[in-house]
């Protein structure tokens, strides 16, 4: 009976000791496990005079369910505990404002080629993709660019073989179009091209917004027409165009399009050198040789195109002086351009 009293004083003990579900089995299996010292007392129940066994064996079973006791107590209390710990580690403070996630922004030549495709859109233009890759057949010869002839001095090209060639504009768009729709036609191929250029205002590839409109009719009015409310959309209700002879193989006549100056209004400045006026893309009524080579009677039908350097009007729209920063994609620069 005395060791019991001790017993009793070391389960006091610890039990006091426990504070988790680790040192509460620990305690089990110290005192009320098999190998626990409580099983162990039944063991001595051998060396007891026996008429002292049965009041032996009643304080035995009486210290067990003492401590078991003890146990059910502590465990619920470290269930308690266990789970305010949990509440506190997942504690969330809806007050607090929440994390910024930086988004990313569309790319000003992205956000350029999008408004001119709403534009144009808006007059019932479709959107066609030709290939990167194209032959000399479309890029050239078909659009009027014969071999040898020395208009083809004007794109410096990079050839993949004698045929195969990176598409040096988006012209080629004009007879893929062709051969596969019949008039009325009005698309517009916007893409990138390439060629063997590379200064402030040249990169190797950029890219470009071809026009084609094939119906009967068409006249150099109605290219006019399109590229007045296309410029005025883009750089501001205010602005002109100017058409100016040139020349295109693909066209006849060709001109070269001005906007007027949407920095001065007209009164002459830095950007536009002193003139007023800014050239900002080529086009034409198409040449009846193109509509020929294309199986389309130019007695019948007539075309305009034209062809705008994406670059060029993004870097006039947000007076870019240097090419490069469109390329380069330093997020300085990117950023800027955030809706
Ligand atoms: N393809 C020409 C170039 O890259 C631009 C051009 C001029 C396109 C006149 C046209 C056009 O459709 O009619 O320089």
């Amino acid at each position: 009976m005395k060791d019991f009293s001790e017993i009793k004083e070391q389960v006091k003990a610890k039990i006091e000791e426990v504070k988790d579900n680790a040192s509460l089995s620990e305690f089990w299996q110290s005192y009320l496990g098999k190998q626990g010292v409580i099983q162990g007392l039944m063991k001595e129940m051998k060396n007891v005079p026996p008429e002292e066994k049965p009041s032996f064996g009643k304080a035995v079973n009486e210290v067990r369910e003492w401590a078991q006791g003890l146990y059910a107590q502590k465990q619920s209390q470290v269930k308690e505990l266990e789970l305010k710990a949990r509440y506190e580690r997942e504690a969330i403070d809806v007050t607090m404002p929440a994390m910024k996630r930086d988004i990313g922004n569309l790319h000003p030549i992205t956000l350029i080629k999008h408004q001119m495709i709403d534009v144009f859109a808006g007059m019932g233009f479709e959107v066609f993709e030709g290939p990167e890759i194209e032959d000399d057949d479309h890029n050239f010869t078909r659009l009027n660019v014969l071999k040898d002839h020395p208009s083809r001095d004007m794109q410096d090209t990079f050839y993949l073989t004698e045929e195969l060639l990176l598409r040096t504009h988006t012209s080629p768009g004009q007879i893929r179009t062709m051969d596969t729709h019949k008039p009325p036609i009005k698309v517009l191929v916007p893409g990138k091209v390439f060629r063997s250029d590379s200064d402030a205002t040249h990169s190797p590839m950029f890219s470009q917004m071809e026009g084609l409109v094939v119906d009967k009719g068409i006249t150099l009015c109605d290219l006019q027409g399109m590229l007045d409310k296309f410029v005025q959309e883009i750089f501001g209700s205010g602005t002109k165009t100017r058409l100016r002879p040139s020349y295109f193989p693909f066209t006849e006549p060709s001109v070269e399009v001005d906007v007027s100056c949407f920095e001065c209004g007209g009164k002459g400045c830095s950007l536009c050198k002193g003139t007023g006026w800014i050239e900002v893309l080529g086009g034409g009524v198409v040449n009846k040789k193109v509509l020929e080579n294309c199986g389309i009677d130019s007695e019948v039908y007539s075309g305009l195109a034209f062809g705008i350097g994406i670059e060029r009007i993004t870097m006039l729209k947000y007076g870019i002086s240097n090419m490069g920063v469109l390329f380069r994609n330093e997020q300085d620069f990117l950023e800027q351009f955030k809706a």
